[in-house]
C-alpha cells in the first residue's frame, strides 16, 4: 500500500528491549529492513529495559538474539554491525518517575520526531505516558505504538484509549495487530479489488460460506499466567480473526488510505449480529485440552491452576448483517495445541443449480479458494476438470491453481509481519493499524459472546493436545450442512 506522504521518524524508542517480543521479533524485523537497505543511516533506536546495561553489553544482547531467532542463512556480519550501530540502551524503572528524567537526557541531543514502541505490560502504558509527558517529550510530530490486546474487555479497552487519547492524537496512534503487516493479509485487499474476476463474485449470490482458521500446535508453555486471564477468544479473536474477517468482507473502500480502510472495517464490526444467550448453542463452542500426544494438558501446564476453565480453542458461528453477506455463514476457528500450526481463509462457492455431470462428481460441491497464511503464504483456487484418458465416466477432478508467493515473487523468505508494520510506523503510514472504534466495537461483540456464554448452561468441551479440536466443533459446521476444510 502506497503511503501518503508524512514526516519520517528519526529516532525509536523501543521500551521492553529485553522483552520476549523485542528480542523474538522486533530485533529480527530490523535486521532484514537494513538487509534490505530501507533502514535511513541516521536512524537511532534507543533500547530501553531495567537491566543496568552499557551500550556495549546491550548490542551483545542485540546479537545473541539475532543468533537465535534469525536462520545461519540469512545471517551475515556486515549486515549485523551495520545494524548494531543503529542501536543505544537506557536503563529505566518504568514506574520511577525520575527514570523519565535520564531518558529524556539521553533523548535530547537525538534527531526528531521520535516513535514511542511499547513492547511492555498494559499495566504499564500509564505511567511511560506521565514519565514522558512530564519530561515534555510528547511532541505533536511523535508517535505512539502500542500492541494487541488492547485491554481485556471493553471497559479496559476504552481506558487504555481515553489514556492514550489524552496525550496522543488518535494520528499519532499506532494500535498494532502483528497479522495485519503479514504479506497475505495485505494482499487480500489486492486479490478481492484488483481482480474482477472475484470482486463480481463476492457477495452471497456467489459464496456458500467463509472458514477463518488460526490453529496452533503450541501450547501455553510459559505464559500461562497470561494467557490463563484471556482465553483463546479475547487473544485470538478480538483481533486477529476479526480483522481477517473485516478484510474479507469489507466493501471496496474509497481510497486505498487509512481512513478509508478503517471506516469501511468499522462498519463490517457493526454490522456483526451479537451472540445472545439463545445463540449459543448452535453459534458457539469452546473447549479445552487435555493431555494426548505426549503432550500435557492445560491443566497440567508449568504454574497452571489445576480448577481453570478458560478455553484454549473457540469456534464459532458468525453473521454479518448487511446486504452482501445476508445469510453467508462466517465460521470462525481457533485453538492451542492443535494438530499442526495452520491459518487459512477458506472461500466456499456455491455450485451450480443444473449440475450436468455425474453423480459421483456432485459431491466436488464448488469451487474453494484457500487463501493461506501457513505454513505455506499462498492462495489456491480449487478447479474441476475432467481426468485426462479415453474413460467418459470416470470422476471430475479437483486440483489447485496455486500461487505461492515465495517461488512466484523469487523471495528470499517471506517478511514477518512486523517488517512492515516497523516501516509503517516510521513512514506515518497508519493503514494497518488499528483504530479506537475498531478496537471497542470487536470488544463488544467478544464480551457480548463471552457473557451470553457464562450465563447459558453450555458446558467447557476437551479436545486432546494434538488434534483438530472437539467433536462440537465439527457439529458446529456440519449442522449447516457445511465442513471445515482440512488439508
Ligand atoms: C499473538 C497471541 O497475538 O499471536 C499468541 O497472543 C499467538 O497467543 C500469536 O500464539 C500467533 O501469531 P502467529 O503469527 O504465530 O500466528
Amino acid at each position: 500500500m502506497k503511503p501518503e506522504a508524512a514526516i519520517k521518524i528519526k529516532s525509536f524508542v523501543l521500551f521492553g528491549a529485553l522483552g520476549d517480543l523485542s528480542i523474538r521479533k522486533l530485533i529480527p524485523a530490523w535486521y532484514y529492513l537494513e538487509r534490505d537497505h530501507m533502514l535511513d543511516d541516521g536512524l537511532q533506536i534507543l533500547g530501553v529495559g531495567r537491566q543496568e546495561l552499557t551500550k556495549s553489553q546491550f548490542k551483545e544482547k542485540v546479537n545473541d538474539a539475532l543468533s537465535t531467532n534469525v536462520s545461519d542463512e540469512y545471517l551475515d556480519d556486515d549486515i549485523i554491525s551495520k545494524l548494531l550501530n543503529h542501536f543505544d540502551y537506557c536503563c529505566c524503572d518504568l514506574q520511577n518517575p525520575n527514570s523519565y528524567k535520564v531518558l529524556s537526557l539521553n533523548l535530547k541531543e537525538w534527531s526528531k520526531p521520535v516513535a514511542y514502541y511499547l513492547a511492555i505490560s498494559p499495566k504499564l502504558f500509564e505511567n511511560v505516558f506521565n514519565g514522558l509527558n512530564s519530561e515534555q517529550i510528547i511532541t505533536s510530530s511523535c508517535r505512539i505504538v502500542v500492541e494487541k490486546p488492547i485491554g481485556y474487555d471493553l471497559e479496559s479497552s476504552k481506558d487504555i484509549n481515553a489514556k492514550l487519547l489524552k496525550h496522543f492524537n488518535e494520528s499519532q496512534i499506532y494500535r498494532i495487530d502483528h497479522y495485519l503487516g503479514k504479506e497475505t493479509v495485505q494482499n487480500l485487499i489486492t486479490l478481492r479489488f484488483a481482480n474482477s474476476l472475484f470482486s463480481s463474485q463476492w457477495n452471497s449470490k456467489s459464496i456458500d460460506y467463509i472458514e477463518i482458521t488460526a490453529a496452533e500446535s503450541v501450547g501455553i508453555e510459559d505464559r500461562w499466567g497470561y494467557f490463563d486471564g484471556m482465553g483463546q477468544l479475547r487473544d485470538m479473536v478480538q483481533s486477529h480473526l476479526l480483522q481477517l474477517l473485516c478484510l474479507i468482507t469489507m466493501e471496496p473502500p474509497n481510497r486505498l488510505n487509512d481512513q478509508s480502510i478503517r471506516s469501511e472495517k468499522v462498519k463490517v464490526l457493526e454490522a456483526l449480529k451479537p451472540i445472545d444467550e439463545e445463540g449459543i448453542e448452535s453459534n458457539f463452542v469452546s473447549a479445552q485440552y487435555t493431555n494426548g500426544k505426549n503432550k500435557l494438558a492445560y491443566i497440567e501446564e508449568e504454574g497452571a491452576d489445576v480448577t481453570s476453565d478458560t478455553e484454549t480453542f473457540v469456534s464459532i458461528k458468525a453473521e454479518i448483517q448487511n446486504w452482501r453477506w445476508k445469510g453467508v455463514p462466517f465460521y470462525l476457528r481457533t485453538g492451542k495445541r492443535m494438530v499442526s500450526k495452520m491459518t487459512q481463509i477458506v472461500i466456499h462457492f456455491k455450485s451450480d443449480g443444473h449440475y450436468i455431470f455425474d453423480q459421483d462428481s456432485e459431491s466436488l460441491k464448488g469451487n474453494t479458494l484457500i487463501i493461506s497464511l501457513h505454513p505455506s503464504e499462498s492462495i489456491s483456487l480449487q478447479v474441476f476438470t475432467k481426468p485426462h484418458g479415453v474413460d467418459k465416466h470416470s470422476t471430475l477432478r479437483s486440483d489447485p491453481m496455486s500461487l505461492d508467493f515465495i517461488k512466484t515473487q523469487k523471495l528470499l523468505n517471506i517478511p514477518s509481519g512486523y517488517q512492515s508494520l516497523l516501516m509503517d510506523i516510521l513512514n506515518g503510514n497508519q493503514s494497518l493499524f488499528l483504530c479506537k472504534e475498531e478496537v471497542e466495537l470487536a470488544w463488544q461483540w467478544c464480551d457480548n459472546a463471552l457473557e451470553a456464554h457464562k450465563k447459558s448452561n453450555q458446558e467447557l468441551y476437551f479436545y486432546p493436545a494434538g488434534t483438530n479440536g472437539p467433536k462440537e466443533s465439527e457439529q458446529l459446521i456440519q449442522s449447516n450442512g457445511h465442513e471445515w476444510h482440512e488439508e
